[in-house]
């Protein structure tokens, strides 16, 4: 019934490095082409942790859309666009929080994780614990049924899951259900209306799925019926409550295999990112000082690629040829440490030239990034009142 559809969104809390390149965003590159994608920049989210310093999240939000722009992100297949930017985000999140215990929330493993991690900040705040809840917010009202996320990220994917579930359970029976669903099968005749009927019955009490299939045949190949009518007589086919949002799964990224670099993950707070726009003199100097195996003290000592940091960017930006000829120069001691970074140096400095190239224009003219963003957000506007407009109408809140 639901088209395939992809949905992930970013914090703008920082430009992005290298890590979110080759984690994230290459990711979103092959989804983007696949499927239908939705990619946002999750400013409320930013918002959950970084309250006290608004800007942070204001100075962010361009910059990290012409960092998806530089990697590739392409707003002719994807739509991006800013959650403040599509109110019913809030709107949903109000409304799933009337129903949510309040013991889901806090039993999200980041909740705890993060309180006690981040101690710099006072995160006993209400929206702090929902932000999950807004992350089910920001899935359920595109139906999207793909979710790329880290591990990390996975418990929230599973919440949503539950929240949708529970949604459908509560309110997904329509107390007129039955008669508009019979309603609507008189736009089918008498005798196939009665057909549909019997073929129903078939189905439900003896659990005969031929006449599932055959009802179903029937339906679609039913010019008079609207595609609402024709979905509500599914949905009483199956003798099926209504299915008003729709469980999503996640799309395990997996996480980067470019680590920071001091060898741990790259992250801004580490200090160990290089960004994806960074200065070119700063990211040769970075790399330069690098550290390296701590057993080749002095040049003609032996190393092993397996102890040094330097190695795992090797792997991602090197070709085979150029591995083994650092494993063998490495092991045997006949290249140097800044001899085996060149042309690691190289390359990752060629491929900051591309990002800077794609970025240019936007960096120009943010009207035209500006621009991308309004469109996106129209778009995805427009798919989140049709959701909206269900959620109202199954909690009787279309009266007006
Ligand atoms: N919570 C995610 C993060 O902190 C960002 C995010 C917000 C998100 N809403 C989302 C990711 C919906 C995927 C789907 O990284
Ligand atoms: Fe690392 Fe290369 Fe030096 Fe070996 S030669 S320790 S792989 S930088």
């Amino acid at each position: 019934m639901y088209s395939e559809r992809v949905l992930s969104g970013m914090r703008p809390t920082g430009p992005l490095h290298l890590g979110h390149y080759h984690g994230v965003l290459k990711n979103w590159l092959s989804l983007q082409s696949e499927f239908e994608c939705l990619f946002f920049v999750a400013d409320w989210h930013a918002l959950t942790t970084h309250y006290d310093n608004p800007e942070i999240v204001s100075n962010n939000v361009w910059e990290m859309v012409i960092d998806w722009l530089a990697a590739g992100v392409d707003p002719s297949q994807a739509t991006l666009f800013v959650q403040s930017r599509v109110p019913e985000h809030a709107e949903l999140h109000l409304l799933l929080s009337m129903a949510t215990p309040l013991g889901w929330l806090e039993r999200v493993p980041s909740f705890k994780d993060q309180q006690e991690k981040i101690t710099d900040k006072d995160l006993s705040t209400y929206g702090f614990l929902g932000y999950p809840l807004l992350q089910s917010a920001d899935i359920l009202i595109y139906r999207a049924d793909k979710v790329p996320v880290g591990e990390d990220q996975v418990p929230h994917v599973e919440l949503t899951r539950e929240i949708a579930r529970r949604f459908n359970h509560l309110f997904g029976r329509e107390d007129n259900f039955e008669k508009k669903a019979e309603e609507a099968s008189k736009k089918l005749g008498g005798k196939r209306s009665k057909l549909i009927l019997q073929l129903r019955q078939n189905f439900n009490e003896k659990g005969d799925t031929s006449s599932l299939e055959r009802a179903k045949a029937i339906l679609q190949d039913s010019q008079n019926l609207t595609m609402d009518d024709r979905e509500l007589l599914f949905g009483f086919l199956e003798g099926a409550k209504r299915l008003i949002l729709v469980e999503p799964q996640p799309l395990l990224t997996k996480n980067s295999k470019l680590p920071g670099l001091d060898g741990q993950k790259m992250s801004k707070s580490y200090g160990n990112a290089i960004k994806m726009r960074e200065d070119v003199d700063s990211v040769v100097l970075k790399l330069k000082k690098m550290p390296t195996d701590p057993a080749r003290v002095r040049r003609n000592d032996p190393g092993s690629p397996e102890r040094c940091p330097v190695w795992p960017l090797h792997k991602i930006y090197s070709n085979p040829s150029s591995l083994s000829w650092v494993r063998e120069g490495c092991t045997s001691a006949s290249i140097g440490c800044l001899e085996c970074k060149t042309p690691l140096i190289d390359l990752v400095t060629d491929e900051q030239k591309k990002f800077k190239e794609n970025a240019k224009p936007y960096e120009e003219d943010l009207g035209v990034v500006k621009n991308i963003i309004s469109d996106g957000c129209e778009r995805a506007r427009e798919l989140a009142k049709q959701t909206m407009r269900d959620v109202r109408e199954s909690m009787g809140l279309d009266y007006s």
